[in-house]
Order: C-alpha cells, then sequence, then structure tokens
C-alpha cells in the first residue's frame, strides 16, 4: 500500500505513479493529519511511505502519523522523498522510526522535483519544473522497479554535514524558522476559503472575509503555493515569486509528462 502526504501535489504525483505501476492501492495521510484521526491499516504488500523532505527530514507531521497508526500484516517499509535538492541524512531519522515501529527499512529514495518552499527560494518557472519532473518520473519508475523486486533502495552516502542539516538544523528550523505573523491576504482574496480548506493542520480561518493564521503551522505551504488569486503573502519574502503546484499524475503515458534527458 502507497501513503502520502503532500502540500503542494509532488508526493501526490510520486505516490499516484508508484500506485500505477505497482498496482498497488493509494491512501492520503493528509486527510488523515487534517480530520485528527487514528487508526491502523492493513496491507499484504510492502508499504511505501512518500512525502516531502522538511529541513533535511521527513516532516514531523508526517513522521508522527507513522507513529501513532498500525500497519498490520505485512512489515516491509520503503520510502520515497520528494525534495527540492537533497535529504540529507533523512534516511538515519527514518530507520530509527522504523526499529520503533517494527517495520524492517529498505531505505529512502530521494526524488528531486521542484522546491515549493518560497519563503526562501524561488520556485522554478513552468518550464524548468516540467523539465525536473520529467528526470523525476524516470527515477520514479527505476524506484519502482526496486520495490518489484523486493530490493533494498541503494543506500545513501552522507557525512557529517548531513547528519548535522538534519538535526541540530533540523530542530532550529521548527524552532525559529516557522512563524506564522507574516503570512497575510492581500486585496486579491476573493474569499473561497480554499486556503483554510488545504491546510493538513486546520490553521486557518476565516474572518470578515479573510483568512487568519493560527500559530499550529507547519510551513508546508499549501496556503501560500495553493491560493487561486495569489493573494497570500508570507512578508516580503514571497512577493512576486512564482507559486508552484505540480500537475496530476495521468494515467495513460501520453499525457503525462516525458523525461527528458
Ligand atoms: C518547510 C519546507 C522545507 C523544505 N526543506 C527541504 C530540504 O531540506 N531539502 C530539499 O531538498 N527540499 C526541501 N523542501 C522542498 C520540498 O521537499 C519539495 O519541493 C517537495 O517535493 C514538496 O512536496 P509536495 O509538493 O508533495 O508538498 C522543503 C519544502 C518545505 C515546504
Ligand atoms: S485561498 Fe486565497 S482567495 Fe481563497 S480565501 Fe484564501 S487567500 Fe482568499
Ligand atoms: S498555515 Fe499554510 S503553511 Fe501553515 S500548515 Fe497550514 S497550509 Fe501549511
Amino acid at each position: 500500500m502507497i501513503i502520502y502526504f503532500s502540500a503542494t501535489g509532488n508526493s501526490r504525483y510520486a505516490a499516484h505513479l508508484l500506485a500505477d505501476q505497482l498496482n498497488e492501492p493509494i491512501t492520503d495521510a493528509g486527510a488523515w493529519i487534517k480530520n485528527n484521526q487514528k487508526g491502523e491499516f492493513y496491507s499484504e504488500t510492502p508499504w511505501v511511505f512518500v512525502s516531502p523532505t522538511y529541513s533535511w527530514q521527513m516532516p514531523h507531521i508526517f513522521a508522527d502519523f507513522i507513529r501513532q497508526t498500525r500497519f498490520l500484516d505485512n512489515q516491509e517499509a520503503y520510502f520515497v522523498l520528494t525534495c527540492g535538492g537533497e535529504t540529507g541524512s533523512a534516511d538515519q531519522e527514518i530507520a530509527a522510526l522504523c526499529k520503533e515501529k517494527g517495520l524492517h527499512f529498505h531505505g529512502v529514495w530521494p526524488a528531486v522535483m521542484p522546491d515549493n518552499y518560497i519563503i526562501m527560494f524561488p520556485a522554478p518557472d513552468p518550464n524548468k519544473s516540467r523539465q525536473i519532473l520529467g528526470k523525476a518520473a524516470d527515477s520514479l519508475t527505476k524506484a519502482a522497479e526496486c520495490i518489484r523486486s523486493g530490493k533494498d533502495f541503494p543506500a545513501i552516502k552522507h557525512g557529517w554535514l548531513d547528519r548535522f542539516k538534519s538535526s541540530i538544523i533540523n530542530q532550529g528550523f521548527y524552532r525559529f524558522q516557522i512563524k506564522t505573523a507574516p503570512f497575510h491576504a492581500t486585496d486579491s482574496c476573493i474569499s473561497c476559503g480554499k486556503c483554510v480548506r488545504v491546510c493538513p493542520l486546520n490553521n486557518i480561518h476565516m474572518k470578515n472575509g479573510r483568512p487568519v493564521w493560527g500559530n499550529n503551522c507547519t510551513h508546508c505551504t499549501a496556503c501560500l503555493n495553493g491560493c487561486p488569486s495569489v493573494a497570500i503573502e508570507y512578508g516580503k519574502k514571497t512577493r512576486g515569486k512564482n507559486r508552484y503546484q505540480c500537475p496530476d499524475y495521468q494515467k495513460k503515458p501520453e499525457d503525462n509528462i516525458k523525461g527528458e534527458k
């Protein structure tokens, strides 16, 4: 079974591609997280967890979801982390989580996709995004072959800097970088309420037709990148930057993005 979390669609795309190629059912953990639901899942085939990378680790909200959920029958686990560039030593943290859960860890597959963290970086333009997605689709097909054959994903080499990023920097990121005060909606807001619906942590509510942000945020950027009117800004940091949404995975190969070598 494929279980994914996604804010701007990259991991949803990756999960659907894997589900299609492996002929596996698929579950959106984001809906469980949003509804604060705990539960158990059952699968005869290996678990494939797909999520973005947040500060060189799996998002804490997805790791917590895995921690709080029971995975019954099959105990083999693969992890695909979509990322804008690199996953640091996220595999070490995930291996420890698997140990905690009694799952057999088969490795992390980093899939480079367009970077959605527009609070710090620019999102690639649509042409560049298409190119990156094409390459990601090729890489994900290789990940599917690996899972199908029951092999471990190739080990990721990392040094002290990767471990530093995934530990100390990750802790600092959650403590000091994630703030909500800079979020605001401009006059372009059409009061559609999409930002409220897409927030996995229910951190946004509408007041007088405008969104208001609470403090329970993980900087996933679903609100920021998903606003149909590009009305959400994060202080001055996001002004003039492209917004990013990954297109849906298409089952017919001819409708999908082709890998560009
Ligand atoms: C809060 C946050 C932190 C991020 N940190 C990293 C990172 O450490 N390394 C990286 O390569 N990409 C990082 N990214 C980029 C995302 O992992 C990448 O764009 C991912 O594919 C987005 O997935 P989604 O569209 O399924 O939400 C970060 C994005 C966000 C929102
Ligand atoms: S998604 Fe954008 S337009 Fe819709 S309510 Fe939120 S800020 Fe306003
Ligand atoms: S407020 Fe926006 S950035 Fe924060 S968790 Fe909700 S959707 Fe994500």
